[in-house]
């Protein structure tokens, strides 16, 4: 056989092949479809971590005796399983909608025909940004200072941040973006591929999940626990790396517990990131708000580190949508790519605005925040609530009363009907049914009045 015809042979099989490999992936859709049902039968989660990992240990394991790449066999396994969580998520959002979106969809009605909302469930500061913002505004049209900028956002900036951050960062390592939010969504589109694994630390912030979902990236989830201080188990930790881990992704101070994770326990996990050769992507945009030391990964040398931060809590810029990212000129390089695929620059203006904020004096909305969280956890413990005295950001994550026969959702609704919003604690992960997380960004007599309306309720 000639090599044409060889290779003309070699692409009937090829075709054959794939034809076979659609159809086993059709069968899969088919029995998941079926698993769903059962599921939606039973009011069984979507996803269990424990049925995947068997999965995967039979797969791994097959791969090893095929002699099959490792890494590509787990992707494309998760691949599959993505796509069967979908298809069964699907199953279910045709039926009802999140009791999240339920809830706060109720609010916006009640708010639409006039009841007065106590807002204790809201992430975004009630303080206004520096007067020097206001100033600034006033300038820039005077200035022209509204056209497009350096993708990475004007170097002045980009100079003031890396002084500001220290750690010896370097301007080019600095990339300003619309809000925190969209650095990690430029960090994790940008660094992982579709298949690959990120380990999320719950509770936690939800965009995280929701972006690695996005981009079908598989979320392993470690859990901790009020019990536990919530601190994360390092040996359970190293048991979700596997060949398609790629990601761990830190947020301390923690939105919602507050959480600032104690040095030995950020070393261990630096180290076993530094190990697997991981990114670490840590989320500070609450560490102004910090009430005891807190360290960024900053000061740490490992170069796949990313660091995320914002103006938003910091200066009450949520509106102004700047934040920023920091990581070695490589990793900020493929981040600047999506960001200047979808929106070129962060608007001018406001990056001048947020110019002016940096370097003021943010003490008293520190102190402020830390005395409306003084007095939500003195009333919280006379209702003698468990939770843990947060050591920074901006809120208490709160088990509802343990005498109280109640999921958060329930709760959350009946408060509402009372006419005060707290966030459920299942929006921070599914193992949280029993927390509600209560912001300390209302003045003190809004948070008196709603925890009043939370007493009365429970006892
Ligand atoms: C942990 C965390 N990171 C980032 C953000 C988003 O901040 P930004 O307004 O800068 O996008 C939030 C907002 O609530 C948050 O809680």
């Amino acid at each position: 056989m000639n090599n044409t015809e060889e290779l003309s042979k070699l692409r009937t099989e090829m075709k054959e092949v794939t034809g076979k490999i659609i159809q086993l992936v059709h069968t899969r859709m088919e029995i998941a479809k079926k698993i769903g049902t059962v599921k939606q039968n039973l009011s069984i989660d979507v996803e269990d971590e424990k049925v995947e990992k068997d999965i995967k240990d039979s797969v791994i394991k097959l791969a090893e005796n095929l002699g099959m790449d490792l890494e590509l066999s787990g992707r494309l396994l998760n691949l599959l399983l993505l796509e069967s969580v979908r298809l069964q998520n699907d199953q279910v959002d045709s039926q009802k909608i999140s009791p999240h979106v339920a809830i706060f969809m109720k609010a916006k009605e009640m708010e639409k025909k006039g009841k007065k909302i106590l807002h204790l469930e809201v992430g975004e500061p009630d303080f206004p940004p520096p007067l020097s913002v206001k100033k600034e505004l006033s300038k820039i049209y005077r200035n022209k200072n509204y056209h497009y900028t350096d993708l990475l956002g004007i170097p002045q900036l980009r100079a003031k941040i890396a002084d500001t951050v220290g750690c010896g960062i370097k301007s080019d390592q600095v990339l300003v973006t619309p809000g925190g939010r969209f650095a990690v969504f430029c960090a994790i589109t940008s660094l992982l591929k579709p298949g690959d694994e990120l380990i999320n630390i719950e509770p936690t912030w939800p965009a995280y999940k929701e972006c690695a979902d996005l981009i079908d990236v598989k979320t392993r989830t470690l859990r901790t626990s009020l019990n536990e201080k919530w601190n994360p188990n390092i040996s359970k930790l190293e048991k979700l790396v596997n060949d398609n881990t790629k990601m761990i992704v830190l947020n301390y101070p923690n939105n919602p517990t507050g959480k600032i994770l104690p040095q030995s326990i950020l070393d261990k996990i630096i180290s076993l990131a530094k190990d697997h050769k991981l990114f670490l992507l840590s989320d500070e945009v609450y560490s102004d708000y910090s009430f005891v030391d807190f360290n960024s990964v900053l000061q740490n040398e490992y170069d796949k580190k990313i660091m995320i931060s914002s103006f938003s809590k910091t200066f009450g810029m949520t509106g102004f949508r700047v934040g920023y990212g920091i990581a070695n000129k490589e990793i900020i390089g493929k981040m600047k790519g999506i960001q200047a695929t979808s929106m070129t620059s962060v608007a001018e203006p406001m990056q001048y605005c947020a110019m002016a904020a940096l370097g003021n004096d943010i003490k008293d909305n520190v102190d402020l925040i830390k005395s409306r969280i003084d007095l939500i956890c003195n009333r919280i413990q006379k209702m003698k609530m468990k939770f843990l005295y947060p050591d920074g950001a901006m809120y208490v994550f709160t088990q509802i009363n343990s005498g109280l026969e109640t999921s958060d959702v329930v709760l959350v609704e009946k408060l509402l009907e009372n006419n005060v919003a707290v966030a459920p604690g299942s929006g921070f992960g599914s193992n949280y049914k029993q927390f509600i997380r209560l912001s300390a960004c209302q003045p003190e007599d809004v948070l008196n009045r709603g925890l009043d309306i939370i007493e009365n309720y429970i006892e």
